[in-house]
């Protein structure tokens, strides 16, 4: 089927980890639904696919649904031994997507986010203030990290914790997502997740005892028509917010600051257009968003691009792909801030998983984006660095600098 085919989607193929884009291209162009030997799946790179794949209500999410393949297995075998269900929403179908989605979604819609605006200011206000006298900075480790561990700490009103192990927890959940990882890395990864399962149960049995004015209380409390989520639904929920919440919002601060960089024309646009970042931050997501794949299995005979996919198997939807598709973009390779439809753009997803966070996310990465613009002579100062990640795509090094005030 695919043997002839002219292009491969490979992630280990050079130049990938600093730009995929061009292979997307590629694949895009050859063979938009590609049969995938290394991921044992159809990867996906149109628009018109992945959304409408995202959007199909018979297209699960449930790894039980998926046809016995080596990378299939190889889930299923890590998924056992972590032993525990997957109970996030993330991986539920409905009715129990709903049901638990229901149960969690009240504190992260448009107003309550909205009223978190200033806590959000005065975390930025903070950090730049850290930063400003200084004149250069890793933005990864100096900003675009610690805010968004800072700002959910507020919001769920979480103790105050080692920054540096919650990044290693982190880290190792985000690890695991990617479908190419070895036995050895998955072991350690797991590890580390236990132990944070293990302190977020701690964290939330304390949130029992002593009820407090924030989101983990509402999330212990919460009720939806008589309903209760249980302790280890809740756990799940709570690791998947945490984890949910950091990395793809740090990486869209430090993805789009570079994007902003790499074209001065926008930078300054925005500058002098403060009214387009909200804007700017949809067509940052656009551009290079961190969310590159998004995993789904057909629970049905399907035909796509003339495909015939079977049921049981598994579908890479590449977002990031679908995002720069030139029959759905003008000009997709170049970051527009006032483009008029950047709002369109898939990197929340789309249909029932549509991020919950994206409020939270849009409005630390404006307010975070319009403070870094604002500082004077700012420029690269030096090569990026990039962690190397297949699924969610960021920095791991962004050295900037600016005068010093
Ligand atoms: C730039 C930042 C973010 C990006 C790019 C992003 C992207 C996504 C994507 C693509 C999905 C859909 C996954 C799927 O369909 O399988 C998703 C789901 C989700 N996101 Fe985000 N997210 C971001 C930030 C956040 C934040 C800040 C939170 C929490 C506070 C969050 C919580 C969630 C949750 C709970 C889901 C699952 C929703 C469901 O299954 O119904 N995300 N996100």
């Amino acid at each position: 089927m695919t043997v002839d085919a002219p292009v491969a989607f490979d992630p280990l193929e050079e130049g990938f980890v600093a730009s995929p884009y061009e292979q997307y291209a590629r694949l895009r162009a050859h063979d938009p639904v590609h049969w995938s030997p290394l991921v044992d799946g159809w990867v996906l790179t149109r628009f018109d696919d992945v959304a409408a794949v995202l959007r199909d209500p018979t297209v699960s999410v449930e790894l039980r649904h998926a046809r016995p393949t080596p990378t299939v297995e190889r889930q299923r075998e890590r998924q056992a031994r972590t032993g525990r269900s997957p109970d996030t929403l993330v991986l539920r179908d409905e009715p129990d997507h709903g049901r638990l989605r229901r149960l969690v979604q009240a504190p992260f819609g448009p107003r309550p986010v909205e009223a978190l605006r200033r806590t959000v200011e005065q975390r930025v206000a903070a950090a730049i203030a850290a930063l400003a006298s200084r004149g250069s900075a890793d933005l990864i480790a100096e900003f675009a990290y610690p805010l968004p561990v800072a700002v959910f700490n507020d919001v769920l009103g979480l103790p105050d914790e080692d920054a540096e192990q919650v990044r290693e927890w982190i880290r190792a959940v985000t690890r695991v997502l990617d479908p190419v990882i070895d036995d050895a890395e998955h072991e350690r990864c797991r590890a580390l997740m236990d132990e944070m399962y293990e302190h977020l149960g701690e964290v939330i049995e304390a949130k029992r005892r002593h009820p407090a004015d924030d989101l983990l209380t509402a999330l212990v409390t919460a009720e939806d028509a008589g309903d209760r989520l249980s302790r280890d639904e809740l756990v799940a929920q709570v690791v998947t917010l945490y984890v949910a919440g950091h990395e793809p919002t740090m990486s869209l601060i430090g993805n789009g600051l570079l994007a902003l960089l790499r074209q001065p024309d926008q930078l300054a646009l925005l500058r002098a257009r403060p009214d387009l970042l909200r804007n700017a931050v949809d067509e940052l997501a656009r551009f290079d968003g961190p969310n590159q794949f998004v995993r789904r299995i057909a629970t049905r005979p399907m035909v796509l691009g003339g495909r015939e996919v079977a049921p049981g198997d598994v579908l890479y939807a590449c977002v990031g792909a679908a995002n720069r598709d030139p029959a759905r973009w003008d000009d997709p390779d170049r970051v527009r801030v006032d483009r008029p439809d950047a709002a369109q753009h898939v990197q929340f997803g789309a249909g029932i998983h549509r991020c919950l966070g994206m409020h939270l996310a849009r409005l630390q990465a404006e307010v975070a984006l319009g403070a870094l613009v604002g500082l004077d002579d700012l420029r690269l100062d030096g090569e990026p660095e990039w962690n190397e990640r297949m699924v969610i795509r960021g920095l791991r090094r962004l050295p900037i600098a600016f005068r010093a005030r």
